[in-house]
Order: C-alpha cells, then sequence, then structure tokens
C-alpha cells in the first residue's frame, strides 16, 4: 500500500540509529551464513522512532515473513499459542507494546523463545494433562518504550537489545525530503529543515507534520510547500517554536502555575491536566527530558529556566 511504501523496507534506505543498523547488519549477515534463524531482538525507546519499520526491515533483510500483533491484543496462552503454530520456520514475529503481554501469557513465551517449544495444559483438574508442541524457530521481535518495565526473565531471553535515539535535524530533514519526494510534493530546503526543527527528533511526527502542512500548501497556496506556508500551517496547527504542542503547553504551564514549577509528581501533574499518567511518562515526558525543559527529582518533577524563558515569563514574578 501507500502508506507501506512511505516506510523504508532495507537497512540502507533507513536513516539515522547509525549504531543500532550497523550491529543489526552485522547480526542478519551472521544469521544468513550460518543459514540460522536470528536470534530474538528487543527494540526499546520513546513511540515514533521506528521501532515497527525496524522489525518489518529485519524479516525483509532475512528474507522471511513478518507477523504483527501486540502486547494487549494477546489475551490468553491459547492466543500466542495460534500465533506462533501458524509461523514459518524463521519468519518474524514482532510484538509491539511487549511490556503490556499479560503474565500467564508472558509465560508460555518463555520456552517458545528458548527451545521453540510450547507447553499447554490441556483439561482442569485431576483430568489435567500438560503436552509439549513443538514450533517453527523464529525470531521474535519484541517493542517497548521504556526497557526497565519488562519483566528481567523476558528481557533476558532476547540476545540483542536495541535502544532507539531521538533523531537530530538534519536526519529528520532527510526523511521529510524523503518522504516529500514519495508524495511527489514539491518543497524547499527550508521548509524541510523548519519542519525537522519541529519534530520532537521523531519521524513520526515529522512525517505527519509533513502531510498537514501538504494539505495547507494544496488549498491555500499553489501546492509547492515552501518555508513561510509550513510556518503558516504550523501556527495553525498548534506547534511552536520548538515543536511543543497543546498538551506539552498544558503540561509546562499547569507545573509553572499549580506548582510554582515543582516538584510536583506524576500521578498529581495528570490530574490536574486530564491526560493519562502513562501517556505523559511515554510520550510526552521523554521529549522534555530530552531538551532539559524536565528534570526529575526524588521529589517529583521541575521545569527548568529553559521553560521560563520559552514561554517569556518571568520566574521571579510566577
Ligand atoms: N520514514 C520514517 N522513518 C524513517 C527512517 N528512519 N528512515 C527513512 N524513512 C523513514
Amino acid at each position: 500500500s501507500f502508506e507501506q511504501s512511505l516506510r523504508p523496507q532495507y537497512l540502507k534506505q533507513y536513516i539515522g540509529q547509525e549504531k543500532v543498523k550497523a550491529n543489526l547488519s552485522v547480526y542478519i549477515e551472521a544469521a544468513k551464513m550460518r543459514e540460522e534463524t536470528l536470534d530474538h531482538v528487543l527494540l526499546y525507546g520513546p513511540p515514533g522512532l521506528g521501532k515497527t519499520t525496524l522489525a518489518v526491515i529485519i524479516a525483509n533483510e532475512m528474507g522471511v515473513n513478518v507477523r504483527t500483533t501486540s502486547g494487549p491484543a494477546i489475551e490468553r496462552p491459547g492466543d500466542l499459542a495460534a500465533i506462533l503454530s501458524a509461523l514459518e520456520p524463521g519468519d518474524v514475529l514482532f510484538i509491539d507494546e511487549i511490556h503490556r503481554l499479560p503474565r500467564t501469557v508472558e509465560e508460555v513465551l518463555y520456552p517458545a523463545m528458548e527451545d521453540f517449544c510450547l507447553d499447554i495444559v490441556i483439561g482442569k483438574g485431576p483430568t489435567a494433562r500438560s503436552v509439549r508442541i513443538d514450533l517453527p524457530p523464529f525470531t521474535l521481535v519484541g517493542a517497548t518504550t521504556r526497557a526497565g518495565s519488562l519483566s528481567a526473565p523476558l528481557r533476558d531471553r532476547f540476545g540483542v537489545l536495541s535502544r532507539l535515539e531521538y533523531y537530530t535535524e538534519p536526519q529528520l530533514a532527510d526523511i521529510i525530503v524523503r518522504t516529500a519526494v514519495i508524495m511527489e510534493t514539491e518543497m524547499d530546503q527550508h521548509a524541510a529543515g523548519e519542519l525537522a526543527r519541529r519534530s520532537r527528533g521523531t519521524p513520526r511526527i515529522a512525517n505527519r507534520l509533513l502531510r498537514r502542512v501538504r494539505d495547507f500548501a494544496q488549498v491555500r497556496g499553489d501546492g509547492t510547500i515552501t518555508r513561510d506556508m509550513a510556518d503558516y500551517a504550523l501556527e495553525l496547527m498548534q506547534v511552536d517554536r520548538l515543536g511543543l504542542d497543546h498538551i506539552d503547553h498544558k503540561l509546562l504551564k499547569g507545573i509553572i502555575e499549580k506548582f510554582r514549577g515543582g516538584p510536583v509528581g506524576l500521578e498529581t501533574i495528570a490530574a490536574t491536566i486530564g491526560e493519562e499518567s502513562h501517556t505523559i511518562e511515554d510520550v510526552y515526558e521523554p521529549y522534555l527530558l530530552q531538551i532539559g525543559f524536565i528534570q526529575r527529582t526524588p521529589r517529583g518533577r521541575i521545569v527548568t529556566e529553559l521553560v521560563y524563558r520559552h514561554f517569556q515569563i518571568d520566574p521571579l514574578n510566577e
């Protein structure tokens, strides 16, 4: 599909994450030389950095199929058994949000990862019996926003641990140009730079902003994405100079206005601004920590001087 073709299909088309790519390419080449299945891979890092894309690329590079699912989607051990039994030898099973697998399912996954077999209990009570089912060898690619939220036994069963990092502005600009070329949209270099600056280090955000700016260029302009058109559209979308959006603003201003800049606990902030604490922790906070707008202290979150400067608020008047 069109959506699918926007995504790079092979490592050499994938921009950024140079360390992850360099190491993965060795593990993939070695597995192919030995005609073995690639070891299980855990991809972790903030959302939108390309974990799903990498899982598909790993399968493409290995020349196998990928089956995609997620932690919350696998409710019972039988669901996992059905998925695993349907794999072809060498296939990639991608489990997104793997930290959200139910514990009962996780326990079925251990022998599957280690010995490629399932121990299934049939029946209940005194007539219950256990049967062992052999599985085709497979590669599990797991993705999570935080490796720390995985149980230790699960984390220990991955042979490859790869942490994805925020992209640099030049890398994001390259991704934006690549996407614009695929969408056959005219865009000038300065527009790409502006979009890159406001994408919070995240390709998913970069490509989303690009699509919306393209809409504005088509309806309010001549279809070309210029720097002015990008600025105009981003302002209407309430994306500020640093790429912070309405929710980032609510979060930062909430801490300043209601808690004098902190420290304040995560749950308290969440309740105050009406967002899920998990969403704040996994989606919003990592980038604000990265750019030094928020710090974590033992007593809670505090905003830094950079935030007051960004909003042109005098800290002494607060
Ligand atoms: N599109 C989204 N992420 C990408 C990446 N890392 N490289 C190339 N194109 C992308």
